[in-house]
């Protein structure tokens, strides 16, 4: 959305039409060439580029106000904490968290879900539990669990896949049971694609089980808005770098009663109401737990990469990944093969195939050689990887910036791996 002003000098707001080609405008790494080719990025899924507002951002941040929040009585320290702040109100908003103060400051996905796996799983199972984990997950949202369930004799089930790609929810359906303490699934997964229909499994899960439900949402948010309160999980995680901020950032969101009831994970400066020899008092939340000095320009930053996502038209942002996942199963027709890994009933901006005889690897070096990026290997994701039985895959992934001229260069530079091997 952006402001025009009228002949009668009348603000409108009006809706920009989307448009991948002026989207590219504002992100200056995908203009140059790589080993002789102009680049074609598509690896958005380990990280997406970054915006110039996002970039400028930091450079504010570095240049103007840098210095350390919450403490200082100072004036670039007063603004430091403003912006902090206000960065976390915008995470809040943007996934529609009741409370500001639900939201916590963390690394990344996989720190934020080391913290549920510290202090909630840590506090709360005992031998005998069982805890639900998709076959679909990134390590990231597996191996947590596993030792969570090893320091608590609880025990980590495997929730079946589909042939298709997809939780099979007959499967889940057996598995439910009053011994659930935890069920952990992503939204959007990594290695294929699947989008996860979390409005019917957590309702499943609520209904059959006393279980929290630990949502990976690190592939979703770049691709589809999410409402935390009208998905109704417990605990939502995402990266800022998976979509368009900064390394380094990420954020959990957690049920308030969830969080106020769970110890700190980690001690230190921040975290702490008082602190003496006879004993030390905790801060609220969500300082609670953000020991240490936290990634103040990253947070800043995010904030305003959600910013530039948000000023999208986020349907049209869907119908545009949507054209290129399409686009991309056209031209794999011409392509015997190749074959696409996955085929959930719905799918996110992830095309994830191999080549009959090729190496996953040879596959992503040969298309670097002609500058298109992509990712191969097990994405993270070994489990669904056996489920498949296949060590890998190729893995292009969609953004915004995508265009079907960059679809049509990966299957140009696909024949000629073709060719070559
Ligand atoms: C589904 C999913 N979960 C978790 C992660 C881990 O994210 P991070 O390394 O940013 O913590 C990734 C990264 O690829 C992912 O795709």
């Amino acid at each position: 959305m952006s402001s025009v002003v009228n002949k009668a000098g009348e603000t409108n707001s009006v809706e920009k039409a989307f448009s991948a080609e002026d989207i590219r405008k504002d992100f200056p790494i995908l203009h140059q060439q790589v080993n002789g080719h102009p680049l074609v990025y598509l690896d958005n899924a380990a990280t997406t580029q970054k915006p110039q507002a996002v970039i400028d951002t930091l450079t504010t941040y570095y240049t103007q106000y840098n210095s350390n929040v919450h403490r200082g009585a100072h004036a670039l320290s007063d603004r430091a904490t403003v912006a902090f702040e206000n960065a976390r109100k915008t995470v809040a908003g943007f996934l529609n968290a009741n409370k500001v103060e639900e939201v916590i400051w963390t690394r990344g996905t996989t720190e934020a879900i080391n913290l549920v796996a510290y202090s909630w799983a840590r506090h709360n199972l005992k031998a005998g539990d069982q805890l639900l984990v998709s076959w679909l997950e990134h390590h990231s949202n597996i191996v947590p669990w596993q030792m969570a369930a090893e320091a608590s004799g609880a025990e980590v089930i495997g929730m079946p896949v589909t042939e298709a790609g997809d939780i099979d929810l007959a499967a889940l359906k057996e598995l439910l049971n009053p011994r659930v303490k935890l069920v952990a699934l992503n939204h959007v997964s990594n290695a294929l694609g699947t989008v996860n229909p979390l409005e019917d499994i957590i309702p499943l899960v609520k209904a059959e089980t006393p279980a929290v439900v630990m949502v990976d949402g690190a592939q979703a948010l770049a691709h589809y808005p999410v409402d935390v309160q009208k998905l109704a999980c417990d605990f939502y995680a995402f990266s800022g770098h998976k979509l368009f901020g900064p390394t380094g950032i990420g954020a959990l969101w957690g049920r308030e009663d969830l969080l106020e009831a769970m110890p700190p994970w980690q001690g230190g400066g921040e975290m702490i109401e008082r602190v003496s020899f006879a004993g030390t008092t905790f801060n609220t939340l969500p300082f609670k737990f953000e020991a240490g000095t936290p990634d103040i320009a990253g947070a800043i930053a995010q904030a305003a990469a959600i910013d530039y996502l948000q000023a999208l038209d986020r349907e049209a942002v869907i119908a545009h990944e949507n054209e290129l996942l399409a686009y991309s199963l056209e031209l794999a027709q011409g392509f015997p093969r190749l074959h696409k890994i996955g085929t959930a009933k719905k799918v996110a901006a992830v095309f994830s195939f191999n080549l009959d005889g090729a190496h996953p690897a040879d596959v992503g070096m040969l298309l670097d050689q002609q500058g298109v990026a992509v990712r191969t290997g097990h994405h993270c994701a070994q489990p669904i990887m056996e489920r498949f039985g296949i060590p890998g895959t190729v893995r292009a992934s969609y953004s915004i910036y995508n265009t079907r001229d960059d679809v049509k260069r990966l299957f140009s530079a696909l024949e000629k791996v073709q060719g070559f091997l």
